[in-house]
């Protein structure tokens, strides 16, 4: 059996990535491939709890390593206990960020060395990459203003405008440098432009497929 695809959808805060994620599922589905949803960090019952240390807002003074560990620590279980076995089966994998992000918000937002992060990326996916990954992309400004305010803002949450502004040049700068997985799209536009977009994006994997 043919593996299955590997879609991850990355984008700042505000940038509308659930609605354009329920929007890919019932896209791909519609097409007649099974499709599991999954989000990072997260996805197993470990990486939730690691989720769960990752954001919490008592532990701001996580050291930067940490935090760039934890995400790996999560990522690590993700891959072995859910990612891989799926693709394997020929289903296709939808996952709410991945490593990009990593890149963007520890490398970029919080300066860590790019050098570390893809020690750990080789260590943990062993050559495994998104076959697509749709950046949205809009101003931090913009994307903080509609994500509007959350009564309890999360550890990521709690930072500041210029920090967003490194993860989105962070974003930007590795779209460029994988053009051939990587495909940004102007979040900024209407909701049915969007749409239109994420399915030309679609359309060359769904074509093969
Ligand atoms: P979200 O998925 O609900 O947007 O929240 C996850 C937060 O974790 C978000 O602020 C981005 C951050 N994050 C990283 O800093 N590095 C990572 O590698 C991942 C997957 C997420």
């Amino acid at each position: 059996m043919r593996r299955g695809r590997f879609i991850t959808v990355e984008g700042g805060e505000g940038v509308g990535k659930t609605t354009s994620l329920a929007f890919i599922a019932e896209y791909i589905r519609a097409r007649g491939h099974r499709v599991v949803c999954t989000r990072e960090p997260g996805g197993t019952p470990l990486g939730e709890a690691l989720r769960g240390l990752l954001l919490d807002p008592r532990y701001q003074g996580m050291d930067p390593e940490c935090e760039l560990l934890l995400m790996f620590a999560a990522r690590a279980q993700h891959l072995s206990e859910r990612i891989r076995p799926a693709l394997a089966r020929g289903e296709w994998v939808l996952c709410d960020r991945f490593t990009d992000a990593t890149y963007a918000y520890q490398g970029y937002g919080r300066g860590l060395p790019l050098a570390q992060i893809e020690a750990l990326e080789r260590m943990v996916q062993q050559g495994l990459q998104p076959d697509l990954t749709l950046v949205l992309d809009m101003p931090p400004a913009e994307g903080l203003e509609r994500a509007g305010k959350r009564s309890a803002p999360d550890r990521f949450e709690q930072e500041r405008l210029a920090f967003f502004e490194r993860v989105r040049t962070g974003y930007l700068a590795r779209a460029r440098e994988a053009p051939e997985r990587c495909c940004v799209i102007d979040a900024a536009r209407p909701p049915a432009q969007v749409e239109a977009a994420i399915q030309a994006a679609l359309a060359p994997l769904l074509e093969e497929a």
